[in-house]
């Protein structure tokens, strides 16, 4: 359809209609399906359903027999406006692929946009239109337990992260939502739905520049985020939303709330009445209100008593239907829906072969000290909770099912065709502390030569609302491993987790520790891959994994301080006193950024620049060889770093810029090069300009945050 069409579709609608296009509540709502968690409107006080069927999108619906069905029934009804549907397709449909985090660790954008391809395709069959997601909100604090869905703690790579699954979402044929803007993942303290107090650098240089990626590559739609960010919710701030994301970024996209957030502007103290919360709202730039009643009850009446224009609510009302324009609703407003295609691509071998792959690149071998990978001939007993579990997934599972997943027992029996003693000892919950059944799996592993623990965190521990105040492993999990332990046997720990957890009790007794997040669908027969080295570890955590919970937040582009401590120890242990740290804790974290093993060795040597100056304008390379000395093939993350040694405003200690995916065989060496222009140095100065600054620099090239080469150049402004 022409614009001038859609323009004539919104001059038809009453203001009734108007509000209801953007009002966007649960189908069961309003059509009573049997699974419906809620139930009637009559939470929502004088809205009827009747009135709902008019509503011009929707989220969750059940399955594509429903979306069909509510689309038959409005069709009867007289209602012949496109009925759109979100849904949170965030780690896969029905075939689930590792949580985002997870993904993140593979630093590999065409696994991770295949993989969002896949989900699309099996959510658009279903009735799905559009996701919401990539979630693309920077983490710093493991304690938050949305970091599973994030793409980590660098701005530039959760950027990447998000950008890749967009072009996946598009390629599959659904449409999607970037969230939630702006700054959620900074909650204090990591709790849940918490207060945000970011400052202008901050946001800009960190926590906006991933949402700006996004916008590379054309996502259709925008969430608001539930938090206050410096002293007004989101859904307040005209600055970020209309002066910055609309006029400054040109947007001009659908800008969708997160649920109920626009009535919740009461809770934070920011607005007294729901009709208040519309009025802000409406003139922040909000298109439709999710899950809350507020444009239903009193855009109508706002309108008629002149307190705001009908053309303001006819913008919003455009820009949802240039949305369904866009995806070809018009002509075909099932799109894609089809029961029989949606049966035969769910959970298809070709799907899951895709979902093990991603699971084997994404886990991330945090130690080895020999004992990985394992010799078929070994004899290994497979003991604790996630041992033998099929709740792996991790949440945000969409249609996933936990019985279709494999477990690590059933992927382990399977690659060495035949049984394995597994025992679980004990709970993987929070706060199930019975410890009984600790002997008999202790007794089990006795009779093996390597214990394969699988601990960690249940997957039910992670995700929304999910934040925890102590991320360690369970008490009754550590003292499982301490028992496990004194058998003085080989012992590996597969550890399961949304976030990084803190692993200090434990690592010190594990000969091996492999990372393996909530591995999703094919779990199982990855981590058996990987424990065999049929596949060879190759992920590199995204995020920092904290020594103790009272470091968080701690991650690697931090900045020095005055008083730097040399040497990492804790005060009571040596370290330095009266300099930056604790006294009863280091300041490093137990693995940085970018680290990862492999069962190949690499070995970094040579780092060259191809001059010592660089004049604007121009251009510097660096060159690194990179070569793998063990005896295994593998893949290395290459990373590049860069530094500013003095600047206006002091830059952090390192900046990951850029970074390559190799592969070598054993005794194979390639030389990488970087290129670096002045667009590479650019940062917000102390006049606000996004300008590069004459002076020094440095380039870091590693394997990891920590451990790289160095070297150094100047930025110039002559030749
Ligand atoms: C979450 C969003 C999600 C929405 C719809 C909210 O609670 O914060 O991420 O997209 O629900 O399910």
């Amino acid at each position: 359809m022409e614009e001038k069409d859609l323009k004539q579709l919104v001059a038809a609608m009453s203001l009734e209609e108007k509000a209801l296009q953007l009002t966007q509540f649960p189908v069961y709502e309003w059509e009573g399906h049997a699974s419906a968690v809620v139930t009637g409107m009559s939470n929502y006080g004088n809205i009827s359903c009747d009135d709902l069927w008019k509503s011009g999108t929707t989220l969750n619906a059940p399955d594509g027999e429903t979306v069909l069905s509510v689309r038959r029934r409005r069709r009867e009804k007289g209602i012949d406006d496109p009925f759109l549907v979100m849904f949170d397709v965030i780690h896969g449909y029905r075939t689930i692929y590792p949580v985002p985090v997870a993904m993140a660790c593979s630093f590999h954008t065409e696994l991770i946009e295949d993989c969002a391809c896949l989900a699309a395709t099996e959510a658009k069959y279903d009735g799905v239109d559009l996701t919401f997601s990539p979630m693309v909100d920077l983490v710093r604090d493991a304690r938050w337990g949305r970091v599973m869905e994030s793409g980590g703690e660098d701005p530039y790579w959760s950027g990447e992260v998000g950008k890749a699954m967009i072009r996946g979402y598009h390629r599959g044929g659904i449409a999607c939502c970037v969230k939630h803007f702006a700054g959620y993942g900074a909650a204090e303290a990591g709790r849940e739905y918490n207060t945000t107090d970011i400052s202008e650098r901050n946001l800009r240089e960190y926590y906006l520049p991933t949402y700006r990626a996004c916008l590379e590559e054309d996502p259709e739609m925008f969430m608001s985020s539930f938090n206050l960010l410096n002293g007004k919710p989101i859904l307040g701030h005209k600055e970020i939303v209309v002066d910055l994301l609309r006029k400054e970024w040109g947007f001009d996209g659908v800008l969708i709330s997160d649920y109920g957030a626009v009535d919740e502007m009461r809770n934070h103290g920011y607005c007294a009445t729901g009709k208040e919360c519309a009025r802000v709202a409406i003139e922040s730039g909000l298109d439709i209100e999710m899950a809350s009643p507020d444009y239903v009850r009193y855009l109508p009446e706002l309108i008629r008593e002149g307190t705001i224009s009908e053309e303001k609510v006819d913008e919003c009302v455009l820009r949802v239907l240039k949305l369904k324009n866009k995806l070809g609703m018009y002509e075909a407003p099932e799109r894609y829906t089809d029961l029989k295609k949606r049966d035969e691509v769910t959970l298809s071998e070709e799907a899951r072969v895709l979902v093990r792959r991603a699971a084997e690149e994404s886990c991330v071998l945090l130690k080895n000290n020999g004992a990985l990978p394992l010799k078929e001939e070994e004899n290994i007993a497979l003991i604790g909770p996630f041992a033998d579990s099929k709740e792996i997934i991790g949440t945000w599972q969409a249609m996933g099912r936990c019985e279709e997943s494999v477990s690590v027992k059933e992927g382990v029996e399977h690659l060495l065709g035949r049984e394995v003693p597994c025992a679980g000892g004990c709970s993987g919950m929070l706060f199930s502390g019975d410890e009984s059944a600790i002997e008999d799996a202790v007794k089990l592993a006795s009779r093996a030569d390597h214990i394969i623990a699988c601990v960690g965190e249940h997957m039910s521990n992670s995700g929304e609302a999910h934040a925890r105040a102590d991320i360690r492993i369970t008490k009754v999990q550590r003292k499982l491993i301490e028992r496990l332990y004194t058998l003085r046997k080989k012992l590996t720990l597969v550890v399961f987790g949304g976030r990084p957890l803190v692993l200090s009790d434990v690592e010190k007794y594990a000969d091996a520790i492999l990372y393996v997040w909530q591995p999703g669908t094919e779990g199982g027969n990855a981590i058996a891959n990987l424990l065999y080295g049929k596949a060879v570890p190759c992920g590199k955590t995204v995020m920092s994994f904290p020594r103790s919970t009272g470091q968080c937040p701690v991650y690697y582009n931090c900045f020095a301080t005055g008083r730097p401590r040399k040497n990492d120890l804790p005060t009571m242990l040596g370290g330095d006193s009266w300099t930056t740290g604790y006294d009863d804790e280091c300041n490093s974290p137990l693995y940085p950024f970018g680290h990862g093993l492999s069962y190949a060795k690499f070995e970094y040597e040579e780092l060259r620049l191809s001059r010592e100056t660089l004049a604007r304008g121009g251009k510097l390379t660096a060159r690194v060889k990179v070569k793998n000395v063990g005896s295994v093939d593998g893949t290395e993350i290459v990373q590049w770093y860069l530094h500013d040694e003095f600047a206006s405003v002091v830059r952090p200690l390192k900046e990951l810029k850029g970074y390559e995916r190799i592969f070598l065989k054993a005794g194979e060496e390639k030389e990488i090069s970087f290129t670096i222009t002045e667009e590479t140095l650019k940062y917000y100065t102390d006049s606000g300009e996004y300008a590069a600054e004459t002076g020094a620099f440095e380039v870091f090239v590693g394997g990891n945050s920590r451990d790289c080469l160095k070297a150094g150049f100047q930025l110039v402004d002559g030749e």
